[in-house]
């Protein structure tokens, strides 16, 4: 205390002495006062030290782009009339020292702003202001957040902005207690470097409107960080990386602002918003939620229980005991997200686990016969393992997507965010991609590869080899799995709706790779189409082949064309338009069509392509009867084979090519 005495007692003794060595003090300082409009500005450069000989009728000070270092103590302690303080752009100041805003009794605004070397302020730096109500401290490079527990203002509202402080990283317990008796009518507290509140935090204080936007590595806001706290009603938690809202204040909140907050997944129960009015989230499918919540306010009142208010005192009525209060939600949710289940109807949900459950056994059952067969690996056989794979990956999928519509089912709008943004919905969109890819590829190939048998069946040098079969199945492969990474990789996304498939059509390039896909798709069906015509026509000709064998090969041909179709034609169609950015229907829809048709291909191929094929009955019966069942049929199978190799197609040198072929269906259905 003495050692304050004597430093203040210097500095007068210093001010008293430049006062009175020349006229042109304050100009060298570059500080002016103004009589008329009592305001006293000190500018530029050339000011290194806070003056002391303000006018003590003076209500403004504007301290601005000076090289003061240090704010002193009491330096304004005599300027009983000072209403407003701004402090701004003095790149050199480090340091205010205590009671410098101390015992101004009129003072009702503070702003410092602009003073990236200011880091320390002293604890008692503001101190017993009354009047204050407006106070701004942006842009320092404070680290801690001042102590405003001497301001004990009792004005009746105050504005509080703490904004671009780019090193203050927690808000502490108590951190505005003794700030002012009255409401806070905004404490913004905006693109700090905040990563974490308190507890307590805001103990002590009536808050109207708290902003916590911009602080992009706020994580975590204690549960109890309102604990003694009065209100806020808004909460803007914009653009921080929040995970879960802090439960103990939603209760009275008002207003929701939650853009850009990718982290925060999941709402808490809606009970717990007794007061929201609006809310504006980052997810549509949050959204969700408060669509399908009505709130019923009519308990809390009990004049509600009378009958005749609704009549006598309709203003009451509307405000209090109105029974649905809607939410107004924003984003709403869109037509990628509509509000709805992952299998939004009860026969699709049933549905596509038989579907899949069908594709997955059907598919597996054929690889594992052709694995575990002991015959030689032939080019046809090759292909249909490729197949059987491809198509076990879309049952795979199928039956991804519809376990998490189970677990998902009427609450789909917590899981969404996570589900589509996830790990999961990623590997299903790539299986799915995957599958199809390959499934059509691989379908060509052996329309392709049966083209090139029939039509080259005498000619030895021109056979296909199981080493060219590696070759383009690899192709087939590399394609598939590039083609299917594409939406990992940004282009398209697999996250747009709940099914996982790349609808994303945003940019030019997703339009591309969509379209390129379906294109490709369509190729395919021409190519296996043209390939059936040109095989209907090779094996027609020949004056061996009897007209009974004839309309079962064209029969058949209509069948594996007519299924390729049905699965290809209406996804191409719908996926076109939209791909457009003309879509003829909603996803919901979509779902309906894809459930249904985009899977034909992958259930019916170990039918068409094998079940029905008289090879891989022998296949079937040969490693059931290693396993001790129909060991009667695997003989006659045995027989038939033999027999069939002198038979018309087949011609013995090329009988492996033709073992799965069009000449040993049976039944197509
Ligand atoms: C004080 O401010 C008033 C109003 O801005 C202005 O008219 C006047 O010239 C100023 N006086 C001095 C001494 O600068
Ligand atoms: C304030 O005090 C200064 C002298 O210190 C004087 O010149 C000026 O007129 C005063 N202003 C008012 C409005 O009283
Ligand atoms: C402020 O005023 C009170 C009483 O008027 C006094 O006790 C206190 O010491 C003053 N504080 C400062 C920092 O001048
Ligand atoms: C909360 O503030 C009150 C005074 O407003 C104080 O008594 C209490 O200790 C504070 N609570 C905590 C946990 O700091
Ligand atoms: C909330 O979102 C809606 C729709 O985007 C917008 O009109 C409104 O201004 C937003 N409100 C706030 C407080 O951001
Ligand atoms: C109003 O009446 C309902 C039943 O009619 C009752 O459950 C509720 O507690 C009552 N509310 C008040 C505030 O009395």
């Amino acid at each position: 205390m003495k050692k304050l005495v004597w430093t203040t007692m210097l500095r007068y003794i210093l001010c008293w002495l430049i006062m009175h060595s020349g006229d042109l003090v304050l100009g060298s300082y570059g500080c002016l006062a103004n009589g008329t409009t009592r305001s006293f500005l000190c500018l530029g450069s050339k000011v290194h030290q806070m003056p002391c000989h303000i006018p003590k009728n003076t209500t403004y000070v504007e301290i601005k782009l000076t090289q003061i270092i240090l704010f002193p103590s009491r330096a304004m302690s005599s300027l009983h009339d000072l209403k407003r303080i701004m402090v701004s752009e003095n790149g050199a100041l480090q340091r205010i020292e205590a009671y410098a805003f101390a015992n101004l009794t009129k003072l009702e605004e503070i702003t410092i702003t602009k003073s990236k070397s200011l880091v320390s302020m002293d604890r008692d730096t503001f101190w017993g202001l009354p009047k204050l109500r407006y106070l701004t401290i942006s842009n320092t490079g404070l680290t801690v957040l001042p102590d405003f527990s001497k301001v004990q203002s009792a004005a009746f509202e105050f504005l509080f902005d703490l904004e671009e402080n780019m090193h203050i990283e927690v808000i502490p317990s108590n951190a505005f207690e003794g700030l002012t008796s009255g409401t806070i009518t905004t404490l913004r507290l905006t693109k700090n470097g905040i990563t974490e509140v308190d507890k307590n935090a805001f103990n002590g204080t009536k808050i109207e409107k708290l902003f916590l936007m911009g602080n992009q590595q706020l994580k975590l806001i204690h549960n109890y960080a309102f604990l003694g706290a009065e209100g806020p009603l808004v909460l803007d938690i914009s653009r921080t990386a929040i995970s879960s809202l802090p439960e103990n204040m939603l209760r009275r909140l008002k207003l929701l602002i939650a853009t850009s907050v990718y982290s925060l997944r999941w709402l808490p129960n809606l009970e717990i918003f007794a007061e929201l009015a609006q809310a504006n989230l980052t997810y549509p499918s949050h959204c969700c939620a408060f669509k399908n919540f009505k709130k019923s306010k009519s308990e809390k009142n009990h004049l509600c229980n009378d009958s005749t208010i609704r009549n006598q005192e309709p203003y009451f009525f509307e405000e209090h005991c109105k029974d649905v209060i809607e939410v107004r939600c924003y984003p709403e949710p869109d037509a990628f997200n509509p509000c709805e289940d992952i299998m939004g109807f009860t026969y699709l949900r049933v549905l596509i686990w038989f579907i899949s459950v069908l594709a997955v056994l059907g598919n597996f059952t054929v690889l594992l016969v052709l694995l575990s067969s002991r015959t030689k690996l032939t080019v046809p056989r090759f292909l249909m393992c490729n197949l059987a794979f491809a198509d076990l990956c879309m049952g795979l999928y199928l039956l991804i997507i519809a376990s998490v519509d189970v677990r998902t089912r009427s609450h789909y709008y917590n899981y969404g965010i996570e589900w589509q943004m996830g790990a999961g919905c990623g590997t299903a969109g790539f299986l799915t991609v995957f599958a199809s890819e390959l499934s059509v590829y691989t379908l060509t190939a052996i329309t392709l590869e049966r083209w090139h048998t029939i039509t080259y069946a005498m000619r030895l040098e021109r056979q296909l080899r199981l080493h060219h079969a590696f070759g383009v199945m690899a192709f087939g492969w590399l394609f598939s799995v590039l083609a299917a990474l594409m939406p990992v990789m940004g282009v398209s996304s697999y996250m747009k709706t709940s099914i996982c498939l790349p609808m994303d059509v945003e940019t030019v390039s997703s339009q591309v790779y969509i379209m390129l896909l379906l294109f490709l798709n369509v190729l395919a069906f021409m190519a296996v189409c043209a390939c059936y015509v040109r095989i209907y026509v090779t094996v027609r000709h020949p004056a061996s082949v009897p007209d009974s064998a004839d309309a079962r090969v064209a029969k058949r041909m209509a069948v594996l064309v007519f299924t390729d179709f049905l699965c290809m034609a209406p996804i191409s169609f719908f996926a076109i338009s939209a791909a457009l950015r003309l879509p003829l229907i909603t996803v919901s829809h979509a779902k309906v069509v894809l459930v249904l048709f985009y899977p034909i291909n992958s259930c019916a191929n170990p039918f068409l392509y094998a079940f029905f094929t008289k090879s891989f009955k022998q296949d079937f019966f040969v490693l059931t009867s290693r396993l001790g069942c129909f060991k009667s049929r695997a003989r006659i199978y045995r027989t038939e084979t033999s027999s069939l190799h002198n038979g018309r197609l087949s011609s013995p040198k090329n009988s492996d090519g033709t073992l799965y072929s069009l000449g040993h269906v049976t039944h197509p259905h």
